[in-house]
């Protein structure tokens, strides 16, 4: 090796052009053997070990979190509907009411008078006429009879807020509302009876 800084000049020629034979620059030498060095440890570690995550190992565990805080908040949920009390909170009866008009009113009617859904503004109540049997029957869902489980699709809170918009629409009084269906199922006495 000839550490001289001068440039080497190459014994090949093509039409004129000569080549130097330059010495790379120390930084990069140390560069590319570090980064083979690393190589073979990562190779190592992920592919031979299999210690590492891979991606689809990582994104299982994240998944996996995600799915455990999701169970808690609808656990959570579930434990606080029987004592909820509906909410007054213009913000989140607005929320209530933005989801209304877009997920409910196709069955319900955007004035909740009742369609392919039931009359939500009289007194008269399938599964029952209190605050937390609106949340659970949105919560559940009556699946047979075409009402969406929303707990699958919905958050705690938007069920929440939706369930106390619709109170607010009791004894609104819509044009033409769908005539009353309670009698559906005679063994749930209603309270407005
Ligand atoms: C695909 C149509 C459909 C959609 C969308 C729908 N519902 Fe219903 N809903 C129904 C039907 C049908 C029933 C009656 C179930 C029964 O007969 O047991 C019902 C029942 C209900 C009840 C109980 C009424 C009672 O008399 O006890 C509530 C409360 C309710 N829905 C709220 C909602 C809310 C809030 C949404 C939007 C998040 C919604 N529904 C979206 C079809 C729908």
């Amino acid at each position: 090796m000839n550490d001289s800084q001068d440039p080497l000049l190459m014994d090949h020629e093509a039409d004129g052009i000569r080549e130097l034979d330059n010495k790379l620059p120390r930084w990069w030498v140390w560069l590319f053997w570090g980064c083979n060095l690393f190589a073979v440890f990562y190779l190592g570690y992920y592919h031979v070990l299999g210690s590492g995550n891979m991606m689809v190992k990582e994104y299982q565990q994240e998944m996996k979190v995600g799915d455990a805080i999701k169970a808690t908040a609808l656990a959570r949920f579930e434990q606080s509907m029987d004592t909820a009390e509906p909410s007054k909170d213009p913000v989140v009866l607005a929320e209530g009411k933005a989801i209304f008009l877009q997920m409910c009113a196709p069955c319900h009617r955007s004035d909740a008078g009742g369609l392919v859904g039931p009359n939500l503004t009289d007194d008269y109540w399938i599964h029952g006429p209190l605050f937390k049997d609106n949340l659970k029957t949105i919560y559940n869902g009556v699946p047979e009879k075409g009402m969406l489980t929303w707990k699958t699709l919905l958050k705690p809170s938007q069920i929440y807020a939706v369930g106390s918009y619709i109170y607010t629409l009791r004894g609104s009084n819509p044009p033409n509302p769908k005539p009353r269906e309670d009698q559906v199922q005679p063994d749930k006495p209603n309270e407005y009876e």
